[in-house]
């Protein structure tokens, strides 16, 4: 009998923003909106918008992923599994996933999609890097990416100012040493599902001229309400997964959150006990882009990021769901 034990580890990481650039400035035409509101009330100061017809979130995760089997030298031949993190897939079904695998010429693997809003990339880190330590895989590339603009309401101020179209994907593989995915911690609760949905076009309420109408096919948030369950379950599942890993503050090297208000971040922060200097953000670049903010801010970082150091990421979305991951990052760039 066997009786090593795997861990999975991030071999790679890859990310992509699409080039145009949607500044506070430009939003301040659009709606009654001004970039001392959004600044204050979110920290986001631009957020980048996937141009051109027939361009879905797969044109986001191909690029990602065959950046990412670029830079770590793979054979798309030797991917055994991708898992993409979207809640704007191409279409309902063939997943988006599929679609990926198919651009980037992974052909001996089997792909899906995994649907769990902003938590959506912890989810598929978690679920792809049980396959790693089982055994059975030897790599899994897990892509976290959504094209949000294309369920965004550009009259609606409440929404359009929070979300931006991007990406990332790493690639899991059996760890050789101590680093690699610790702990996790993941969450839902579905009682909170109606503050932040999409209503129609499911087939709860199919596409009709009424839900064009109510303009059912665009994000549906109660901000205020979310803002609460966000900044205080954020928090705990962070400082959580320190307690139950015995990490204090000063253990941690990074915190990687969810980029989806810099006010819910900071009091993350707060709540592990640790200084800006140790959390690690760009939502002033990109917004919120759902399942594409953790690793596109790992990929943003990498060169900071050292071998060994103390990585909690963590995030809240919609679903509810929530989460956090304690990982020791296995590779200097
Ligand atoms: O990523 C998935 C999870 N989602 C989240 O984590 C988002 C959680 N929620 C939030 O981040 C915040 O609630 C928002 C950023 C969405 C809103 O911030 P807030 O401080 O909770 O503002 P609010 O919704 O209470 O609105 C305050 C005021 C309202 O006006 P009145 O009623 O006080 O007159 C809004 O109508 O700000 C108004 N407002 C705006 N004003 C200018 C709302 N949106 C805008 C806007 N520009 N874009």
């Amino acid at each position: 009998m066997n009786s090593k034990i795997i861990k999975s580890c991030i071999k790679g990481i890859h990310g992509y923003v699409p080039e145009y650039i949607l500044s506070n400035a430009e939003l301040e035409k659009l709606v009654e909106t001004s970039d001392e509101w959004i600044t204050t009330r979110t920290g986001i100061k631009e957020r980048r918008i996937l141009k051109g017809e027939g361009r879905g979130t797969s044109v986001i995760g191909t690029k990602c992923v065959k950046g990412l089997l670029k830079k770590t030298n793979t054979n798309p031949k030797d991917i055994d599994l991708l898992i993409c993190a979207t809640v704007t897939p191409d279409m309902f079904f063939p997943s988006t996933a599929n679609i990926i695998s198919n651009n980037v010429g992974i052909k001996n693997a089997y792909s899906f999609d995994m649907s769990a809003a902003c938590s959506g990339f912890l989810y598929s880190l978690v679920t792809g890097s049980q396959f790693i330590e089982s055994g059975t895989h030897k790599k899994v590339v897990v892509v976290g990416a959504d094209k949000m603009s294309s369920i965004v309401d550009f009259e609606d101020r409440n929404n359009c100012v929070l979300f931006g179209d991007g990406g990332g994907a790493v690639l899991l593989e059996p760890s050789s040493d101590e680093n690699g995915i610790i702990d996790h911690i993941l969450k839902s609760d579905g009682s909170g599902g109606s503050y932040l949905c999409i209503k129609g076009g499911g087939s709860k309420y199919p596409a009709s001229l009424e839900t064009i109408n109510n303009k059912d096919h665009f994000i549906y948030q109660e901000g205020k309400r979310v803002f609460k369950f966000a900044v205080t379950n954020m928090a705990n599942v962070s400082e959580e997964i320190m307690l139950k890993n015995n990490l204090k503050s000063n253990d941690i090297s990074y915190l990687v959150p969810h980029q989806a208000n810099k006010r819910i971040i900071d009091a993350t922060a707060k709540k592990m006990g640790i200084g800006d200097k140790k959390v690690l953000m760009n939502i002033e670049k990109y917004g919120n882009t759902t399942a594409g903010t953790i690793p596109l801010c790992l990929w943003d970082f990498e060169k900071k990021l050292k071998k060994g150091d103390n990585l909690i990421l963590s995030a809240f979305g919609g679903g509810f769901t929530w989460g956090s991951v304690y990982l020791k990052w296995s590779y200097n760039s």
